[in-house]
């Protein structure tokens, strides 16, 4: 029985980029609707009430910041694995525009449902969905990449030329974070695997959370 992530991940990076593909589009198509981030909490008197997770709300606190501090009044933002577009709908209703990649081209029809759900201004804001490998996308000039959650799920054949091009997207910042069940996080910022925290910088700040 597989328990831990390492051991999961370790059984993916066994798999060919077509296994792969198949694997997780499957993962991400069942897990859509399921508990993960569910975003509830016992407000006061006693109702239900939305809450971000933690990780999530650090992230849209970060980006409403920046905006803040650089002076962009409708900063473009990549969603950098997107899945179901919940945080790509969230920054649509705080007036980014928002382009949305996910690496399973499923995803683009649970993404375009919700925004279509969305006041028509926010609509307006969406750049669209753009499904396939982040590394072979050529994206460039974003003010923000956000990439939640997801660089952990890259295998390690794909991993450099992904950190490489997140930078490149960015005109400003990259946020990053990834579970703490790793120190990949640690191991990018420590200039290790080929300098890859530089490479990822490239004069660009890049903020992670763990
Ligand atoms: C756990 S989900 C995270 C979703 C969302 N960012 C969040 O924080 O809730 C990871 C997502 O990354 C996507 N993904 C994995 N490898 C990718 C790649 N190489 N390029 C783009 N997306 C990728 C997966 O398909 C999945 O939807």
């Amino acid at each position: 029985m597989i328990r831990t992530i390492d051991e999961k991940r370790a059984v993916l990076q066994t798999l060919n980029r077509e296994q792969f593909e198949v694997v997780n589009e499957a993962i991400m198509e069942c897990c859509v609707g399921n508990q993960y981030d569910a975003p509830m909490a016992w407000g006061p008197g006693g109702k239900l009430v939305f809450q971000w997770p933690k990780r999530i709300q650090q992230a849209l606190d970060t980006l409403e910041a920046w905006r803040t501090e650089l002076g962009l009044e409708s900063p473009t933002v990549l969603d950098v694995g997107c899945w179901h577009g919940k945080i790509t709908a969230e920054l649509l209703q705080r007036g980014f525009q928002v382009y949305s990649t996910d690496l399973a081209e499923n995803m683009g029809q649970y993404v375009a449902n919700l925004v279509g759900q969305l006041p028509e201004d926010c609509q307006k804001r969406w750049g669209g969905f753009y499904g396939g490998w982040f590394h072979e996308m050529n994206f460039m000039d974003c003010d923000f990449v956000l990439c939640l959650d997801t660089l952990e799920h890259i295998p390690d054949w794909a991993f450099e030329d992904t950190v490489r091009a997140l930078g490149r997207a960015t005109k400003y910042r990259v946020y990053v974070n990834m579970p703490p069940a790793d120190d990949w996080m640690l191991h990018l910022r420590s200039g290790e695997s080929n300098n890859l925290y530089r490479l990822m910088t490239e004069g660009k700040e890049v903020y992670g959370k763990t």
